[in-house]
């Protein structure tokens, strides 16, 4: 399972989206491939949904109509991104299995009439899992059209955590293996507290519904029991593909920055790692959310990724659906592949006539070959093959934020905090959101490394942290890195139980600072922090620290119960340094004390910055290729590295101090020769932010 990678190569960039040719009748077929061609589509993902079409009652198959579309598809080049067919079981399954129904924190049970309809944890769904894959393995594990194998769909999408009496029995397992004994359980989960002690395995139960707040730990070893349960399901597939099909990669799509799984671990699993992203076209910031989860992406496995889902235009599943204005489809697909992406395909191909998803858009809307989407999906084929030499080139990006797992949950999970203000989302979000104004791109890391890549590693959060990863971040700065702390890190170890001598506990040391107490501030009020005559607005959250005498304090608390106290400091380390920021500062705030960091990194800032301006650069053996994107409406204008070559056809000069004017939506795709720092884009002169 370790073994190198396969890789996924169409010899093009991807260019496509789900295909679901069982909601229509075979004369749609012909006219869909023949459109698909026009549009310059390469590959399909098919058929996800579809065993109860495939298995129509237990034992009998009908394979025809899938033999026919693969067979069709590839008669015109396009290849398959072939599910397993196992994302959603068919209603034979579960009526004569209806203990495999999941079971939601109040004790009932899940019916029939949606997808993912199953426990993850199922014997029954595990047997016809396996069955299932294996079926389609032989079947088609030897058809050239299949590029890719599609194992289930979205892991966790409705069915992430299931409360049933086998999820519990599982749990139970997973428990004992953990803990060795139910000593050892006891003492993990702190049962002396409101009385909690078990006397045997039986008597754990998931943390369904309590009359009052569930156990910190047992709210957090389910959550990173409910990941394992959904990995074991993938493994399983996994292995009977590796078995009959050694040489085809295989991907499960994930959901972006999504809470309930560990992608790390998932990732290990995958030859590609692949994403259904749905940033909203009504939020104006959504595009630098998609950075940051494209960052994640990229990280996952230090390889090009894959977008296999995104929208054309609207979803289906917001309380409000807005659509992407013309040229926004566009940029939201070259985002991806400026982060990294292989390719950019949709959910879905035809837009459905009937069903949950009838107002979802698609690369082919309901008019048809009229449609204003159909019109920007040919646009967009015919483009991406001007983007070819950019396959295969990486980012190469000088900054990462640490993304852990565990502190995600624990500092989410329970219900008994300081503030429930304060989450390792909104921390990354944030912190990211003021790296992206500068102009830095993020990559992701594991709280334990390796940082060898990087200058600077931001960890917005690490709630449960242990000496293995204080000793990976204390290497990183004495090797000459820049590490920086965010608030409320170092609290508990893996257990939940609280560092004494105060947080951030193992990490004391390396920043020089000690939390006597954490000081939420109440909703609604705002604090100021003092940074060299600058005034930084924080909310939400604060910290009363001491320091030792080798931290510098660079901005005091001055406002407030902490007026004068220490609140953002930087300690030498070895050839680096290691910071802490104990407050939650607001955007402007952040990005004051990034300049800093920056400065000290040796890694360039802008000077003006504009959340609209994405600019990524993908470096080949000899080519440094520079995507700038303008998502907003207003033009941006920008200084142009010299000798640059735009692959999508702007004239851009040769000279010095060339300019470009990007209109809304607008991008270009700048090749100049590589050099050892990849170009920083700014804004041109003479404009304001
Ligand atoms: C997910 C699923 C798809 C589809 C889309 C709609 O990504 O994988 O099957 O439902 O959502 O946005």
């Amino acid at each position: 399972m370790t073994d190198a990678p396969r890789t996924f190569d169409l010899g093009a960039l991807a260019y496509g989206g789900d295909y679901n040719p069982d909601q229509w009748s075979e004369d749609v077929w012909a006219e869909d491939v023949a459109l698909m061609r026009e549009a310059g589509v390469n590959i399909v993902s098919l058929p996800v949904f579809s065993w109860p079409q495939l298995e129509i009652a237990s034992g009998v198959y009908d394979w025809g109509w899938l033999d026919r579309v693969i067979d069709l598809l590839w008669d015109a080049g396009i290849h398959v991104d072939l599910a397993t067919a196992t994302a959603t079981p068919p209603a034979w399954l579960l009526r004569a299995h209806p203990e495999m129904m999941p079971m939601d924190a109040e004790g009932r049970r899940m019916e029939f009439g949606s997808r993912q309809t199953y426990c993850p944890s199922s014997p029954v769904w595990h047997e016809h899992v396996a069955r299932m894959t294996r079926a389609m393995a032989e079947r088609y594990g030897r058809h050239p059209a299949v590029a890719l194998w599609h194992v289930s769909n979205e892991y966790g999408d409705h069915t992430s955590r299931c409360y049933c009496p086998e999820s519990a029995r599982h749990f139970r397992r997973w428990l004992a293996e953990r803990y060795g004994s139910i000593d050892g359980l006891n003492e993990a989960w702190g049962v002396n507290v409101w009385g909690q002690r078990y006397g045997d395995w039986d008597q754990i139960e998931t943390p369904r519904r309590a009359p009052g707040p569930i156990n910190p730990t047992q709210l957090l070893d389910f959550e990173r029991f409910s990941s394992d349960a959904l990995l074991g399901l993938f493994r399983l597939e996994v292995e009977i593909l590796r078995e009959l099909t050694p040489d085809i990669p295989l991907t499960t799509n994930f959901m972006s920055m999504f809470h309930d799984l560990d992608y790390w671990r998932f990732a290990e699993l995958e030859d590609l790692v692949t994403d259904d992203a749905y940033p909203d076209p009504a939020d104006p910031l959504a595009p630098v959310g998609a950075a940051l989860n494209y960052g994640l992406m990229r990280s996952l496995k230090q390889r090009p990724w894959l977008l296999l889902e995104q929208s054309a235009s609207a979803v289906s599943w917001r309380d409000v659906n807005v659509p992407k204005a013309p040229g926004k489809m566009r940029t939201d697909s070259l985002q991806a592949i400026a982060h990294g992406s292989e390719g950019a395909m949709f959910f879905q191909w035809r837009q459905a006539r009937y069903g949950q998803e009838k107002f979802h858009s698609s690369m082919l809307g309901h008019r048809g070959r009229s449609s204003r989407t159909f019109a920007e999906t040919k646009a967009l084929g015919a483009e991406l093959a001007a983007l070819e030499p950019v396959r295969g080139s990486r980012v190469r990006a000088r900054v990462a934020m640490v993304f852990d797992w565990d502190s995600r949950w624990g500092s989410a999970a329970a219900e008994s905090m300081p503030s429930q203000r304060l989450n390792w989302a909104g921390q990354a979000r944030a912190w990211h959101r003021a790296m992206h104004a500068l102009g830095q791109p993020v990559d992701a890391v594991r709280a334990t490394g390796p940082f060898d890549d990087y200058d600077v590693v931001l960890v917005p959060n690490l709630y449960i942290a242990d000496a293995v990863q204080a000793q990976a971040l204390i290497a990183f700065a004495a090797a000459g890195g820049r590490v920086v702390i965010g608030p409320f890190s170092g609290v508990v170890d893996a257990t939940e139980k609280v560092h004494l001598g105060g947080a951030p506990g193992p990490l004391r040391d390396l920043l020089g600072v000690e939390v006597d107490e954490q000081w939420p501030l109440a909703d609604g009020e705002t604090g100021v922090l003092d940074l060299d005559g600058a005034a930084l607005t924080f909310a939400h959250w604060g910290e009363w620290i001491e320091v030792d005498a080798a931290a510098c304090v660079l901005a005091r608390y001055a406002s407030g119960d902490l007026n004068g106290r220490p609140a953002v400091t930087s300690r030498p380390a070895g050839a680096g340094s290691a910071w802490y920021v104990s407050a939650m500062l607001d955007d402007a705030g952040l990005v004051a004390v990034w300049r800093l960091v920056l400065a000290e990194a040796g890694l360039p800032a802008r000077d003006r910055t504009d959340v609209n301006l994405d600019a990524v650069t993908r470096s080949s053996a000899d080519t440094d290729y520079t995507f700038v994107l303008n998502h907003g409406r207003e033009p941006l204008t920008i200084a142009v590295p010299e000798g640059a070559r735009d692959l999508l056809g702007h004239d851009v000069g040769r000279t010095t101090n060339a300019t470009l004017t990007l209109p809304r939506f607008g991008a270009a795709v700048l090749a100049t020769p590589r050099a050892e720092t990849v170009p920083f884009i700014t804004l041109a002169d003479g404009r304001t932010d």
